[in-house]
């Protein structure tokens, strides 16, 4: 994982292997005046030739420029200084990263949080550019030889960002590393990725933070004495058993906590209602929900949040099988609510009402929010730029509306009106598990909502954000930026 770092060096002056700099089409930025005057107007003539113009998304590397210590200057485009908006400079940062992403070199500086962004301060600057690089930077390793001979590649990156920033890079490092976390185990194929290794993981996130973190994790028997039929019931088919992992950190004494769920599905065939060929392969993500939140967990928790966390994560895996659960079959679930199975592929709201119901019990939460890749609907719907987000409580919605805004990690919200909930009806039950063709993203938070009555909850439907789809799409590490700025806000350090 990349490693951040801040420092005040000049453009000119830096001793790094490659200098980022930002490059506006209608003025200059601090970090291209100084570079354009150290190197005689290198710049100047770049954009009079037109090879250069600074138009936004646009690089362009520059080797051995007179002046400037740095062996190579990597130029990037801003667009125009009025044009630079929250989002534009997220792009521009991504486009570096991309570029640094290709050299053969372990560090770099980068003055891009320089510019100022209306709105935004310089933690935020400094947290997003680190991010968005970090982000581009990204490699899956785990189940690859070793690259023997392998180019170096970028594991440093120095921000300059002209004023202290240190509390933006404190919020860089921890975010990043819960980033990478969910997208590593993301990207962890199903034979690997099982609900035993997410438990493994869970306790590696304990163990280092024994002081402060503490897990359980609840197996098949003590689901049975706690009536989880649903949770069970998904897993009956699958060789690998079921696991409710439940993480707690105390960092603000007796608080009521929030609380976190995670869809935590490490493949979902779809069960005896089987998914067709070519929508099957993708459902090594289905755990990224649990991915997101015990991402954001550990992000809390290397920030220290003055708060109090738990974190839920209900793991199965989704298989047909002689003993597997069918269509028509009816669950107890443990909030004493009866469920008629009317598709096994609508599996994420099963387990998720179970581990609901146990967090709203157990905890009392002061609020409670659920991610889950829950719905193909959703992705119709919002495509892979938001989130779906569901609540009956608006201002907890727009707590998280504002987190993913800030974030750049979007949500927008969708109805959770009860006029929908007639789709749910069952004559065998008290709740069917599906609810037909149409707002099928809503139907399926409805069916949530009954079991988390009576507590402030919201839910994440991050089907189309959680990964990009493709043979060379990567987990994105999606909702964990959003669930984490919320937690900071909540935690008080909200700073605008
Ligand atoms: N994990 C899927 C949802 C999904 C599908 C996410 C495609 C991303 C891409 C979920 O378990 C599922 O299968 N949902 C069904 C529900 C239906 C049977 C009501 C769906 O969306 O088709
Ligand atoms: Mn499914
Ligand atoms: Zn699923």
């Amino acid at each position: 994982m990349l490693e951040f770092s801040q420092s005040s060096a000049a453009p000119a002056a830096v001793d790094a292997p490659c200098a980022v700099v930002g490059v506006f089409d209608d003025a200059m930025s601090p970090a291209a005046q100084a570079v354009d005057s150290a190197s005689g107007g290198a710049l100047r003539r770049l954009r009079a030739s037109g090879d250069f113009t600074g138009k936004l998304d646009a690089t362009l590397l520059l080797h051995g420029l007179a002046g400037v210590k740095a062996p190579r200057v990597l130029l990037v485009g801003l667009g125009s200084k009025a044009g630079l908006d929250a989002k534009a400079y997220r792009r521009a940062c991504a486009e570096a990263g991309k570029a640094l992403k290709a050299m053969p070199i372990a560090a770099a500086a980068c003055f891009l949080p320089e510019v100022d962004i209306a709105g935004q301060d310089v933690d935020w600057r400094v947290r997003t550019c680190a991010l968005a690089i970090g982000h581009a930077c990204f490699r899956y390793t785990a189940t690859l030889k070793p690259a023997n001979g392998d180019a170096p590649h970028l594991e440093a990156l120095e921000l300059v960002a002209g004023v202290d920033a240190a509390k933006g890079l404190m919020q860089a490092r921890a975010i990043a590393r819960g980033v990478a976390f969910a997208r590593e185990l993301g990207c962890l194929p199903p034979n690997l990725c099982t609900p035993m290794h997410i438990a493994a993981q869970a306790q590696t996130i304990a163990d280092e933070h024994a002081e402060s973190v503490t897990l359980e994790v609840l197996e098949r028997a003590d689901m049975e004495k706690l009536h989880m039929g649903a949770l069970l019931a998904v897993s009956a088919g699958s060789a690998a058993p079921p696991k409710l992992i439940v993480l707690q950190y105390k960092g603000a004494g007796d608080a009521k906590p929030y609380a976190l769920v995670g869809k935590g599905v490490t493949f979902d065939t779809g069960g005896m209602n089987l998914k067709p060929t070519g929508s099957m392969e993708e459902m090594k993500y289905d755990m990224c929900g649990a991915a997101g939140v015990l991402g954001a967990f550990l992000a809390a928790v290397e920030l220290k949040l003055p708060i109090n966390l738990v974190c839920v994560v209900p793991s199965v895996e989704n298989m047909p099988d002689g003993g597997g659960y069918r269509p028509s079959d009816v669950l107890h679930t443990h909030a004493g609510i009866t469920v008629e199975v009317l598709n096994t592929d609508a599996e994420g709201r099963l387990i998720l009402c179970d581990a609901l119901a146990y967090t709203c019990k157990r905890f009392q939460p002061a609020a409670i929010v659920d991610a889950a890749t829950l719905t193909g609907a959703c992705v119709i719907a919002l495509g892979a730029h938001a989130s779906g987000l569901f609540s009956a409580d608006d201002a907890l919605a727009d707590e998280l509306v504002a987190a993913g805004n800030r974030s750049l990690d979007r949500a927008w919200r969708l109805p959770l009106w009860d006029d929908y909930k007639n789709q749910l009806e069952s004559a065998f039950a008290d709740i069917a598990n599906v609810g037909g063709k149409s707002a099928g993203a809503v139907t399926a938070a409805l069916f949530l909502s009954r079991f988390t009555e009576g507590t402030r909850w919201a839910h994440l439907d991050v089907a189309g954000t959680a990964w990009t789809p493709g043979r060379k799409g990567y987990a994105t590490g999606r909702p964990v930026p959003l669930l984490a700025q919320w937690l900071l806000d909540r935690a008080g350090n909200r700073d605008e």
